[in-house]
């Protein structure tokens, strides 16, 4: 690994991108410090320059030269949450290349638990930004292969095994005088794991789920597979019978379904996710469908349903 590592870092020194494994999915890395780097992260993922980078830092002293505040209460959630897959949006320093940003006053941060993404971030000596490394709009890698299939020799791969969490960080902001959270991007840290834990806090802090006012990031459609998915049984039809009705008429209409079986444990459900969003779109079918199940709400399957409806595209017409 050390020889891959030094590799890695070369490229990153000279504004190239590197596919870092993270707990969540796998970053497409730049140094936050190379400017060629960063407008790399954008070419290769053909992503929009209003949608912002997520810095990673590696040890605290890392945020010196990112934000220019570290408050009390972020400071506690660092303490229970990082390293980890929690992304803090906090005022920005000037010395944050505004690309990173998309030219916003706040820059999203966090600190990942994967042991080679710490190593790559500690012997370049710089935090770097990375966004999932897939091509814009499309569904996340959660394993190196991923990464290569996405972006063939374009893009050194660090071998990190398969995500353990397999969904994006939670990614949080707060109001102006730090007495309220707001989640914009729902992960694997809940909501009901953060008020949990706030109730150590010296003060109580309510926490709101919200889009972001600003973070352009969240568009409708979004982690979206290489054939359209479906989701059957809206809460209008929670009907196991009329849901089948809904996938006979995909049939007729010459369709080719395929299910997506979501796991019944969150955890499980969640990792496997977008690999089995993958397989299905590979497996000869051309529309995936998934069944929406009331006992599937809550904790960590928030996250889950907000990717799989962004990353639906089709819409059942139970008129017809
Ligand atoms: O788990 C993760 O967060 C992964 C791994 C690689 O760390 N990264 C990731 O990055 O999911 P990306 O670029 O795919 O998603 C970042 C999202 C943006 O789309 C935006 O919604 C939000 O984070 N974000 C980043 N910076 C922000 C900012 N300054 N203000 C508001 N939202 C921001
Ligand atoms: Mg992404």
């Amino acid at each position: 690994m050390e020889a891959e590592l030094t590799k890695a870092v070369e490229i990153l020194t000279s504004g190239g991108v590197v596919g870092m494994p993270t707990e969540t999915v796998y970053g497409l890395a730049a140094d936050i410090k190379n400017p060629q780097g960063i407008e790399n992260i954008f070419k290769t993922k053909q992503r929009p320059f209003f949608d912002p980078l997520i810095v990673h830092i590696a040890h605290l002293k890392h945020l010196k030269g990112v934000v220019t505040e570290f408050p009390e209460l972020a400071q506690f959630l660092s303490e229970k949450f990082w390293p980890g897959p929690l992304t803090m949006i906090l005022p920005k320093s000037k010395m944050i290349n505004p690309k990173i940003t998309s030219g916003l006053e706040f820059v999203g941060v966090r600190f990942p638990k994967h042991p080679i993404a710490q190593k790559l971030i500690n012997k370049l000596g710089n935090p770097v930004a990375a966004p999932s490394a897939n091509l814009f709009g499309k569904t996340s890698p959660t394993s190196s292969q991923h990464v290569k299939n996405e972006f063939g020799d374009k893009v050194f791969v660090l071998e990190g095994g398969p995500c353990d969490v397999g969904l994006e960080s939670t990614v949080i902001g707060f109001d102006p005088n730090y007495l309220s959270i707001k989640i914009y991007r729902p992960g694997s840290i809940t909501k009901e794991i953060i008020e949990k834990t706030l109730l150590q806090y010296i003060k109580p802090i309510p926490v709101f789920e919200e889009q972001s006012p600003v973070a352009p990031g969240h568009l409708k459609h979004h982690y979206m597979p290489a054939i359209p998915l479906m989701i059957i049984g809206d809460q209008e039809i929670e009907d196991p019978k009329l849901q089948d009705e809904a996938k006979l008429k995909l049939k007729l209409n010459g369709f080719k379904p395929i299910e997506l079986v979501l796991h019944n444990d969150p955890t499980i459900a969640a990792r496997e996710l977008y690999q089995n969003l993958r397989r299905c779109s590979e497996a000869g079918a051309n529309v995936i469908f998934v069944r929406e199940k009331p006992e599937y709400t809550g904790d960590l399957w928030t996250a889950i349903w907000d990717r799989l409806k962004k990353a639906a595209s089709l819409k059942v017409d139970y008129n017809v």
